[in-house]
């Protein structure tokens, strides 16, 4: 397909399906050797298998983001098998949607905050210093426009919210290892975390200018350019790929409102 990752090698979490599934099926497109790393193995050995058919390479490998001695295993298999490490998408995630926080109990709230925040730290930690080693890359990590805004959903909002922190003290700690940290907010997307929710998405698709979800593949499209050297000059921002929910949302609400009222003195 192309070559815009050609030469690196990469590691992406929570790639057995959804939104890591899709970048792990583009990096590899371009060029990318991509180390598939999940808690969901089968589904994982599946889509490594698909994209070596495809006649690209991939392993896949079982790694829990919340347990920081996996992470030095995986970065350490990462080495052996692709000779280095350019490239970390701190993807994996759950949700927990609960109308009030006060029904959040402290083990759902350290759960949440274990896989969603403390998982791209040790992450960072590990792969950091080996990405120096191969010669530099970039760290995107998967926010939430529950990051930008607040949401219903507080252990998961405060976890997202923490990753936009996390990616700036990146960007400013491993700029001079030739390392690029950025942060991208996807707005709601197609995949297993909202499945059945059909209430929550219809009410976004209202609340969102472009008046849809999005699709895993259009994530991956904006974790590709990041990942890239084409973003040779990015690092410490923030990516919304939202359909102009968090910049737009709320006057775009304004203005149907304003547009089903004759006369209205907007
Ligand atoms: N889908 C959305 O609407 C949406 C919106 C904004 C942000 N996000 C974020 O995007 C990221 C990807 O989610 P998705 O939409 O593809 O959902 P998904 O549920 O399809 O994928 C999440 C993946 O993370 C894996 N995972 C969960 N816990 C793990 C752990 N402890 N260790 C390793 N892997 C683990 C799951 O097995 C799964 O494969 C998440 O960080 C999520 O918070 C999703």
């Amino acid at each position: 397909m192309g070559e815009r990752l050609a030469g690196k090698a990469a590691l992406i979490t929570g790639a057995s399906r959804g939104q890591g599934e899709a970048e792990a099926r583009l990096f590899a497109a371009e060029g990318a050797k991509v180390l598939i790393c999940d808690v969901l193995d089968e589904e994982g050995e599946t889509v490594a298998q698909a994209i070596r058919d495809d006649g690209h390479t991939a392993h896949y490998l079982h790694l829990d983001v919340a347990n920081e001695a996996a992470w030095i295993s995986a970065v350490d298999y990462a080495v052996q098998e692709f000779g280095g490490l350019h490239v970390l998408v701190n993807n994996a995630g759950i949700g927990l949607r609960k109308p009030s926080m006060l029904d959040i109990s402290r083990e759902e709230w350290q759960r949440v905050l274990d896989i969603n925040l403390t998982g791209p730290f040790f992450g960072t930690q590990a792969a950091a210093p080996t990405i120096r080693d191969s010669g530099g890359g970039a760290i995107v990590n998967i926010g939430s426009i529950a990051g930008v805004t607040g949401h219903f959903a507080t252990a998961y909002t405060a976890a997202k919210w923490g990753i936009r922190g996390l990616t700036k003290s990146a960007a400013m700690e491993f700029a001079p290892w030739n390392i690029r940290a950025n942060a991208v907010h996807p707005g709601i997307v197609d995949t297993a975390i909202v499945a059945g929710s059909d209430d929550f998405k219809e009410a976004m698709e209202w609340m969102t200018p472009m008046g849809r979800i999005a699709q895993p593949e259009e994530i991956a499209a904006a974790v590709l350019f990041l990942a890239s050297d084409e973003a040779g000059f990015v690092t410490g921002m923030d990516m919304d790929v939202d359909g102009g929910f968090a910049g737009a949302g709320a006057y775009r609400q304004v203005l149907l409102r304003a547009m089903a009222q004759p006369g209205s003195k907007i």
